[in-house]
């Protein structure tokens, strides 16, 4: 089962609304909301603010935050708070990412892990009982609209073989061209930038979707 996790980096900001309007009237209710620090990642985006005006506004949207950043776990309350649906964390940020993650689930929504690219899928392995999501980044995160990384492909067979059951993401330059081998790996939801906001149909990626589910 793949869902489409459209990503707010792309959206049009000036008429967010507009944007989300239509994301529900493609059948899309998830938002991928990227959050950087210009530390962890060359860059910054939006912060929890942001996130509350969107779930005040569209409370069944579920809003999956990506925290790219440093210390994450200072950010989990507000998060929490503010209506995220799923939280997911880097394994590059920590020793022992398992506190944030049961503190992510006691807070009612879905815990995720991130790996970067250069993070073997190995170090994983430990966490996988007490995680939700495994992020798997298929470009170098801190950007959207750059190219996806096939190599990558090969940590979604891995976990899969490993025995994970759990949802599996993939984010970073996934498009309907590369949509059908993320779903035969094994992947779940597929995060779009780019492909979805900057499409010349938007509706028809999210019809794919329907019809690929
Ligand atoms: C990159 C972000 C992505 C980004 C993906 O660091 O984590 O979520 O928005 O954008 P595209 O789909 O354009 O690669
Ligand atoms: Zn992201």
């Amino acid at each position: 089962m793949i869902k489409l996790t459209p990503s707010l980096l792309a959206a049009d900001l000036m008429n967010l609304g507009r944007e989300i309007n239509s994301m529900l009237d493609h059948g899309v209710d998830q938002l991928h909301f990227d959050v950087m620090d210009a530390h962890f990642v060359p860059n910054l985006s939006f912060g929890p603010s942001f996130c509350r005006a969107i779930h005040r506004q569209y409370p069944d949207l579920k809003i999956d935050v990506h925290l790219m950043m440093d210390n994450p776990e200072k950010y989990l309350d507000i998060f929490l708070q503010y209506g995220a649906s799923s939280i997911t964390v880097h394994r590059e940020a920590f020793e022992d990412p398992r506190p944030c993650l049961n503190k992510i689930r006691a807070g009612g929504a879905l815990c995720g892990l991130s790996v970067k690219p250069g993070t073997g899928e190995e170090t994983l392995l430990p966490f996988l009982d007490e995680t939700d999501v495994v992020l798997i980044m298929t470009v170098e995160p801190g950007f959207g609209g750059q190219k996806f990384m096939p190599e990558q492909v090969d940590k979604i067979r891995f976990l899969r073989a490993n025995g994970f059951q759990g949802i599996i993401a993939v984010d970073g330059g996934v498009n309907t061209d590369n949509a059908g081998l993320l779903k035969d790996a094994g992947a779940n939801w597929l995060v779009m930038g780019t492909a979805y906001f900057r499409a010349e149909d938007p509706e028809a990626v999210a019809r794919y979707f329907k019809e690929n589910a």
